[in-house]
């Protein structure tokens, strides 16, 4: 992590720790984050209005979602093929796993307890030789790296570079017998300051989000524009330099669309080329290459819902993932009604909404009434906004610069572990406070915002608190 980062966290802990010692003083409440809502999970379930084959291919889909893969399909318990050379995990659901299927980073420590970082397991998985790099912790999230600028001779150029390095590689492993690849110099990164970290986002509701028409996106950015021009927030879309419509998926809202993603990740994440990224990445030495490409592809031979290719069906189980359900239930401290009802309030009268936009409306669907003219209860405006100095990361993707960030949807957030684009937020470290906190930092169009926050009594920012794990 860059020093930018570091010096801005301990500032926003100096003053939270000042903030406190006041409250204990006084003897009263000093609001903290609740932690993960414990009631039941309600995520993880297909739209209701699926017609009985769009069920079957939400089920396949699920199923080669969850599916491990090896070099060559042939381990037993690992029979998706394609991985590597490079790779950050081997299959989807192994960083997409919190609270269910489709989520996030899991943890062993925190409900509903899902497992240690899978990245432990697959760095070493069948025999692979892997080092694992010390922001690799068996309970911190999973972590994915980019290098914001080239590194040449050992020196650190100004020339960006921003693009992931895949964290391990298949050497050693018992089916890529002959391969010699080593891992990225993290070590060398680390001490050069030339490394960010990015967790998985969860992808409930993400059929929703595909089908917000770009003009209610663009009709919400130009509401309330006095108000936003008075607390500094702009905030603008990113977009396809393709057909020039509005990107939303991922930390600067990136990717276009679901299949889109499904492609990239499936190569980028486990290294199995496809239809959308047909050829391996990173130039990988030849001792390393073991199957023909595009390794996975239409299924011509089979039948219904086996057909579509890997990623096509990744995408179709996605899409067609119903949002997360707000419930009160199972927030510890067990806050009444009201506290949650004030919450609610606040994060309007601070004017978190300006950017966490509470709903925006899909467009009509030609796929299932689920997905046609609904209210998605998302949080985000889904543009991309200055976050300052101290999310910045360095890395432009398309029309989002270093420290610009899409709005990140909360829906969801009241069973989530890990916070911030990087992670840095965890149940160690205040968890959703620390992530408000994050907010402020030179040139963050939050700045306002979180002044207000600040300003609020220690009731109060617990009520916010206690919304938030409502959602
Ligand atoms: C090593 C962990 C890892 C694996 C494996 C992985 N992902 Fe992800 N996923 C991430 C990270 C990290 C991000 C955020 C990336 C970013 O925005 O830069 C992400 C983001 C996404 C998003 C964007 C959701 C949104 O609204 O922003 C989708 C969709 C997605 N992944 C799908 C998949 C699919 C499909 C697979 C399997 C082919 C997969 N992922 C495998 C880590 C992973
Ligand atoms: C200027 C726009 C803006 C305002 C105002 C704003 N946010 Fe955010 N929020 C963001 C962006 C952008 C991110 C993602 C930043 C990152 O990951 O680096 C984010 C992330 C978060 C997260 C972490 C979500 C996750 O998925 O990790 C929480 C929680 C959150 N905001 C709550 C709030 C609350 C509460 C307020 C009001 C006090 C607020 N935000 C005001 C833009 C904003």
């Amino acid at each position: 992590m860059r020093n930018g980062a570091k010096i801005a966290t301990s500032v926003a802990a100096l003053f939270c720790s000042t903030a406190l010692l006041v409250q204990a003083q006084r003897g009263g409440l000093t609001a903290s984050d609740p932690g993960v809502r414990s009631d039941t999970v309600a995520v993880g379930q297909p739209l209701p209005t699926l017609s009985a084959s769009q069920m079957q291919f939400f089920q396949d889909g699920l199923g080669r979602f969850i599916e491990v893969d090896s070099v060559s399909g042939t381990i037993g318990s690992e029979p998706g093929k394609g991985l590597g050379p490079g790779f950050n995990s081997n299959s989807c659901s192994s960083c997409h796993a919190q609270p269910a299927t489709g989520g996030t980073s899991p943890s062993a420590s925190v409900f509903p307890n899902i497992g240690p970082n899978p990245q432990l397991l697959a760095a070493t998985d069948a025999g692979a030789t892997n080092s694992i790099p010390p922001f690799i912790t068996s309970d911190g999230p999973v972590r994915e790296m980019r290098f914001p600028f080239l590194v040449m001779g050992g020196r650190l150029t100004s020339i960006p570079d921003g693009s992931v390095h895949d964290l391990f590689t298949i050497a050693g492993r018992s089916d890529a017998a002959g391969c010699a690849m080593s891992q990225p110099n993290y070590q060398l990164m680390l001490q050069l300051n030339n490394i960010i970290l990015r967790i998985p986002t969860p992808v409930f509701g993400a059929g929703l989000i595909e089908n917000i028409p770009d003009a209610a996106i663009l009709a919400n950015m130009n509401s309330k524009s006095g108000l936003k021009q008075q607390l500094g927030i702009s905030g603008h879309p990113n977009v396809s330099g393709n057909d020039g419509t509005i990107t939303r998926f991922g930390w600067k809202a990136q990717n276009k669309t679901l299949e889109v993603f499904a492609g990239e990740a499936y190569n980028v994440e486990m290294g199995v080329t496809n239809e959308l990224f047909a050829n391996e990445r990173a130039n990988p030495p030849s001792s390393c290459l073991y199957n023909s490409t595009p390794e996975d592809a239409t299924n011509f031979d089979q039948s219904g819902a086996q057909i579509p290719s890997d990623t096509v069906q990744f995408a179709t189980f996605m899409r067609f993932l119903a949002p997360p359900v707000p419930s009160t239930h199972g927030i510890r401290g067990n806050p009444p009604a009201t506290s949650i009802q004030n919450g609610r309030q606040l994060f309007s009268q601070l004017h978190c909404d300006l950017c966490h936009t509470p709903t925006l409306q899909t467009g009509p669907s030609n796929l299932t009434p689920g997905l046609s003219n609904q209210t998605a209860a998302l949080y985000s405006d889904l543009l991309v906004h200055h976050m300052g100095s101290g999310l910045a990361d360095q890395v432009s993707q398309g029309a989002a610069g270093p420290d610009e960030f899409r709005t990140a949807p909360l829906w969801g957030v009241g069973q989530r572990i890990f916070f911030l684009h990087d992670g840095r937020a965890t149940p160690a470290n205040g968890g959703l406070l620390t992530a408000i906190q994050a907010h402020a930092g030179r040139g963050s169009e939050a700045n306002g915002v979180i002044s207000l926050f600040n300003n609020l009594s220690e009731q109060q920012k617990q009520d916010l608190l206690n919304f938030l794990r409502s959602l």
